[in-house]
């Protein structure tokens, strides 16, 4: 049995680095404090004067708001920081005279000073390297001898794949051996702009670690980084459930439990170093060939007798990624993923912040 001293003090950068055993822990204890905050239960001796340091390179609602909120729950503080604000936390070799700071000299001096550090950086913040902002994370891991959170790398997204596991075990009788079995389908909807690759390549780990039948439905211009595919088929063999890829939003609508209809972008294939996202000036050429990959009710009627539940992260952009009827409809567990983003981090933060 895992207990929260076998999970003090770790990095919390990918659910991946943690056994399934790990992650049920975590959002147990998160599903316990959703019931105290629920009960107006005061829970403040949980992190009593924890600081946690928040760096968000890229903006944020639901992120920044969650892990804030969350921290002064539990007792502690959470602390905004954004470059321009201090010295922007750069790697060996993209130093800026009197505008950035290394990353070793950044984590350490934070981690001396409070409990843990949440970093956000993807997208034009890494100069769009596939890998970057993940290597970012890691490097203040390296040096950082408080735990860091990944609040969204270019790779993974952790936390929105805890809060939307947890919004799914919900769905499922609050009995995580009733996600196994149950088809998630995670999907490629159009949108005007680039947007990251995090949510999807956690959007099809995070169910495959529950032993769900995961489809990812694409073109093939929106395929998934190759290193996530191999994990999901790892995870479908570990596990026991399945992995399939489609090429039509339609037929990987059908029978779904669970539908997550987002954009993202374009991985291009890019010599020894494997992929790289798109120029982002590429991209309308690309995603105007599949403007009709939005989520309408009658897609919605497609999935398990017509009342599959509809997910997305948020933000969206209605009207192209969805309509608002499904949206705002009775099938839509947006708001739950969203609250849940509170919930299942107070979870994290007491398992690895005590
Ligand atoms: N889903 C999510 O991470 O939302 P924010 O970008 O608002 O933080």
């Amino acid at each position: 049995m895992v207990t929260t001293e076998d999970l003090k003090g770790r990095d919390f950068l990918t659910m991946v680095d943690f056994t399934r055993e790990e992650i049920e822990t975590m959002l147990l204890v998160g599903i316990d404090l959703k019931k105290r905050f629920v009960a107006y239960e005061d829970h403040r001796h949980i992190l009593p004067g924890r600081t946690l340091f928040m760096i968000f390179y890229n903006d944020s609602l639901r992120t920044r708001n969650s892990f804030e909120a969350g921290m002064t729950q539990l007792g502690g503080h959470a602390h905004f920081l954004q470059p321009g604000a201090i010295y922007t936390p750069a790697l060996p070799g993209d130093e800026i005279a009197y505008e950035t700071e290394r990353v070793s000299d950044v984590s350490r001096v934070l981690s001396r000073m409070g409990d843990a550090i949440a970093i956000r950086i993807y997208g034009s913040k890494c100069n769009w390297i596939y890998g970057k902002g993940q290597q970012i994370q890691e490097n203040f891991a390296y040096w950082s001898k408080k735990p860091i959170i990944n609040m969204e790398s270019d790779v993974y997204h952790p936390c929105q794949g805890m809060a939307d596991i947890m919004t799914i075990y919900e769905k499922c009788s609050h009995d995580f051996n009733k996600l196994q079995g149950k088809k998630f389908v995670m999907s490629w909807a159009y949108s005007a702009g680039q947007k990251p690759m995090a949510v999807p390549q956690t959007g099809v780990l995070a169910p495959s670690m529950f032993g769900m039948d995961v489809t990812l439905a694409c073109p093939p211009e929106f395929d998934l980084h190759p290193d996530i595919i191999k994990k999901v088929e790892e995870h479908a063999d570990i596990y026991g459930g399945s992995f399939t890829i489609e090429r039509d939003m339609k037929t990987g609508f059908e029978e779904a439990d669970f539908v997550y209809p987002k954009s993202w972008g374009v991985l291009e294939a890019h010599g020894i170093e494997g992929v790289r996202p798109a120029k982002p000036e590429i991209m309308p050429e690309i995603m105007n060939k599949y403007t009709d990959w939005k989520t309408t009710t009658e897609l919605m009627d497609v999935t398990k007798k017509g009342r599959g539940y509809y997910m997305h992260c948020l933000p969206q952009d209605r009207g192209m990624e969805v309509d608002d009827e499904v949206a705002d409809g009775p099938r839509s567990i947006i708001f739950d993923q969203a609250e849940n983003r509170l919930h299942a981090q107070k979870g994290i933060m007491a398992c690895i912040m005590h």
